[in-house]
């Protein structure tokens, strides 16, 4: 039989693929993405070979500047690749070594598998995805954190199940969202720790029979230390479902805050102002500016979430060791990265060009019916057992429902028959300011407290310049 171009075996076979199977095998397609890893494993493999006596010094430098050569002209013309027909990029690397080197280019394979590589290549890509992620949350963390410090002091009407519930500050609300995006980075950076074990040498699952120096090679690549079980190494994938349960974490924070500045933006709330950047009209209504920045962010959830659904269920049952299955672990990774990596993009730009309307925002906060739980707490500072504190604001806001009238505008003749309690000056007690300035408790709304919490956030905003300075 005719052996077709970078095929990696072959020997024992006597028939040529199947056309559609032999399509349906090919991963060079979504694996090309991982060439420029490939091509570093190689360089350090080459090396090692050296060591155990399979290269001399003069191979080695040989292999490495057509490693270097087919690294430059990838990044020359990467067009190049739309053209190449190859299993995958295993079989593509080798290839091209055997037409610049000769049978020299077919020696750098010994005592290695393809398994190994490809996981090698996998860990290297999620240790830099990871940390690429990770940099962009930083971005949106820190658009949130200047628009909390640019309207520190504005009130909001708080909610809860949608309903006006307490006074809090638009601040509190935004630093929520920060604290959800601080533990995704968290998660992003234990994910890069988790994928940094190098897991060359392992073989085809029972180890490589050369004697490699394995701590050299990791080093050399830049993993922290070497996996510890060579049937492990082949067919653990955890470290990629990590990264895709931190991505579907972030998804799901992403989608509540889309959700959040979508409905503050409508007409209803008014309290948010779409930035023209990132917003889009409608074709037939010419009055509309539509969220879909926010709404296309809230709508990558689902395809995120199932890329880890996917990873799961493939490595699900599967005997230990390498099977061919997992080679179905790439495209969700990639698909999910990509879009995550863009989404947490696009919302730091329309979380800092968006619009607040401060004016509307303060009414609905000095909507009375916000100030009832203060009021309760007005009468259980002088003696009023709480249930019953709740069940007098209660009866008072009923009354106000009957009369149309606010209940803390009802004449205090009426509020003194509900409670004696109630003293000439409790209006002055009772008010917005005093409503927020009572919850400075650490993590409370009031002002001292988000003022903390925003400094806080500069903390970890330095920290993390800093980190990525030093790396
Ligand atoms: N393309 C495979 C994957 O992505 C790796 C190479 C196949 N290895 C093998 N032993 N057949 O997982």
């Amino acid at each position: 039989m005719t052996k077709e171009k970078g095929k990696l075996w072959g020997g024992r076979f006597e028939g040529a693929s199947d056309e559609a199977f032999r399509r349906f095998d090919c991963s060079f397609g979504f694996d090309r993405r991982l060439l420029p890893y490939e091509l570093a494993v190689d360089r350090a493999w080459a090396g090692a070979l050296v060591a155990v006596g399979v290269l001399t010094a003069e191979e080695q430098s040989r292999i490495v500047a057509a490693l270097d050569e087919i690294g430059r002209r990838i990044e020359a013309e990467p067009e190049w690749l739309d053209r190449v027909e190859a299993e995958d990029l295993h079989g593509f690397v080798e290839a091209e070594l055997v037409e610049r080197l000769g049978p020299l280019g077919a020696k750098l394979h010994s005592g290695r598998s393809r398994s190994e590589l490809i996981i090698a290549d996998l860990r290297l890509f999620v240790k830099q995805a990871a940390a690429d992620v990770r940099r962009r949350v930083v971005r949106l963390v820190a658009a949130l954190t200047n628009q909390a410090e640019r309207h520190f002091g504005l009130p909001m009407a708080g909610m809860t199940h949608l309903q006006h519930a307490q006074p809090i500050l638009f601040s509190h609300f935004l630093l929520a969202h920060v604290e959800a995006f601080e533990r995704d980075a968290a998660r992003l950076e234990a994910v890069a720790r988790r994928a940094d074990s190098c897991p060359l040498g392992a073989g085809a699952f029972a180890g490589s029979t050369l004697p490699l120096d394995r701590q050299r090679l990791a080093q050399e690549l830049g993993f922290a230390r070497l996996t510890a079980n060579s049937i492990d190494a082949v067919g653990d994938r955890d470290f990629a479902l990590e990264y895709l349960f931190a991505l579907a974490a972030l998804a799901l924070h992403l989608s509540r805050l889309s959700e959040d500045f979508i409905l503050l933006a409508t007409a209803e709330f008014g309290y948010l102002v779409l930035p023209d950047a990132f917003s889009t009209g409608s074709s037939m209504m010419p009055q509309k500016k539509n969220p879909d920045a926010w709404e296309l962010i809230r709508g990558k959830t689902g395809r995120v979430t199932g890329a880890l659904v996917s990873l799961m269920l493939t490595v699900k049952s599967l005997p230990s060791g390498y099977q061919r299955d997992l080679q179905e672990d790439k495209e969700p990774l990639f698909d999910a990265h990509d879009q995550m990596l863009a989404a947490t993009e696009i919302a730091a730009g329309a979380v800092a060009a968006t619009g607040v309307n401060a004016e509307r925002m303060r009414q609905a906060a000095s909507d009375p019916a916000l100030l009832a739980t203060d009021a309760a707490d007005y009468l259980v500072a002088r003696g009023v057992p709480f249930r019953q504190a709740h069940e007098i604001i209660g009866a008072l806001v009923k009354e106000g429902e009957r009369r149309g009238q606010a209940w803390n505008e009802l004449p205090l003749d009426v509020m003194r028959k509900l409670s004696p309690v109630f003293e000439p000056d409790w209006q002055r007690a009772v008010t917005l300011e005093a409503a927020l300035e009572r919850r400075s408790l650490a993590g409370g709304t009031g002002p001292a407290a988000v003022r903390a919490a925003i400094e806080n956030c500069r903390v970890w905003l330095r920290e993390q310049s800093r980190e990525e300075d030093a790396s």
